[in-house]
């Protein structure tokens, strides 16, 4: 039987498993009010991206749903690309807001700042770019967009944990960037995410997170709360947080081993169009775009390397269709695939991968 290859799989040791021991043995699984490991975990990211704030939530969907109801977008419209996980753009409607679909670069697979601005309107409100990948985003001339029309930004940076750009993590540029820390993500937990919030004008908006993650419960002392807006259940639990704890400390150095094979495919794999390497890049994942896709996938499948295909546009999807005509977007849609780029793969993996995309391409 052929040895498979999949396309993710998280690092983990006898760490995580201690540690998750611990919180069934404690009783205490849940903290809805941020204490125990949430708040450890919270401090130590933040410290590690060296943000603002942090708050730690269930998902990285309740990280953008939750950054988004900080600023009022009800009929407003925010910039963000079509190539993405759903959720991206759900959290708008969520919002009352109006979605407005970009272009991406063909480079980076990044929102092209150049779209960006002549997708602006005065209902234009936030601009929501994704860290492809974990390629940064042209966050520079994104910034210089934002200022200019007075708009704000939200960072959806769920492939980005550890990713840099211009020598700070990402994390620390957005009014509000939202992690996700999905079990395949660079930093896995069974289920989580985190927003990071900079910007001394929204001093408010940790306070305020802290009840909407826990169903807009404010001033608890003891059996005594109230409750004055709408909150939602979107806590962080204690086994994911105890887990994000340990997976943290490995972050580092599973970016750099991702990183190397990101140079090797990007300086081996004979395809035109790939993911270009970046030293700030955290490599989630390493793209090339195929015209046969199905069939090629097939023969890699055949051959126990399983692939991805992130993703198909969200502009496409039934829920989202208007007669928007996105070029860029919907020819990766049809040819992207995602490849093995994780840090538990072997030189040998590795090499067959290479391989095996260049005999089938
Ligand atoms: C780009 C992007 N945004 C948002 C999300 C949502 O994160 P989660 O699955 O943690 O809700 C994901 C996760 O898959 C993602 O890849």
């Amino acid at each position: 039987m052929v040895k498979k290859i999949k396309l993710f799989d998280p690092v983990i040791d006898t760490s995580e498993k201690k540690a998750i021991l611990q919180i069934l043995k404690s009783g205490f699984w849940a903290s809805g009010a941020g204490v125990g490991n949430v708040l450890k975990f919270e401090n130590k990211f933040k410290k590690y991206i060296k943000s603002d704030e942090c708050v730690a939530v269930n998902s990285g969907t309740a990280a953008l749903n939750l950054a988004l109801s900080l600023f009022d977008i009800k009929n407003k419209e925010v910039i963000l690309p079509s190539l993405s996980f759903v959720s991206t753009a759900h959290c708008i409607i969520e919002n009352k807001g109006i979605p407005v679909f970009v272009d991406v670069e063909p480079e980076t697979l990044c929102i092209d700042p150049k779209k960006i601005i002549s997708a602006v309107t005065k209902k234009t409100r936030i601009i929501l770019p994704v860290h492809f990948g974990g390629m940064p985003c042209n966050l520079n001339e994104i910034q210089k967009i934002a200022k200019k029309y007075n708009l704000d930004i939200v960072e959806d940076a769920a492939h980005s944990a550890g990713s840099m750009y211009h020598n700070n993590k990402i994390g620390t540029h957005g009014q509000a960037v939202c992690f996700s820390f999905h079990p395949v993500k660079n930093l896995g937990m069974p289920t989580g995410g985190l927003i990071s919030i900079n910007s001394s004008k929204y001093k408010k908006f940790k306070k305020l997170l802290m009840e909407r993650r826990w169903c807009g419960i404010t001033n608890r002392k003891g059996s005594n709360y109230d409750v004055k807006e709408m909150g939602w259940n979107y806590y962080m639990n204690e086994f994911s947080a105890a887990i994000g704890i340990e997976q943290l400390k490995k972050l580092d150095n599973s970016n750099s081993i991702r990183k190397r094979i990101g140079k090797k495919f990007n300086e081996k794999i004979n395809v035109e169009i790939k993911m270009p390497y970046n030293e700030d890049c955290s490599y989630h994942l390493y793209w090339i775009l195929v015209k046969n896709r199905e069939k090629f996938r097939e023969k890699l499948s055949e051959n126990g390397i399983e692939t991805g295909t992130h993703y198909k546009p969200i502009h496409l999807m039934s829920m989202y269709k208007k007669n928007q005509r996105l070029p860029i977007t919907e020819k990766v849609g049809k040819q992207i695939v995602t490849l093995p780029i994780h840090p538990n793969l072997s030189k040998k993996d590795i090499d067959k991968i290479i391989r095996l995309v260049n005999k089938f391409i």
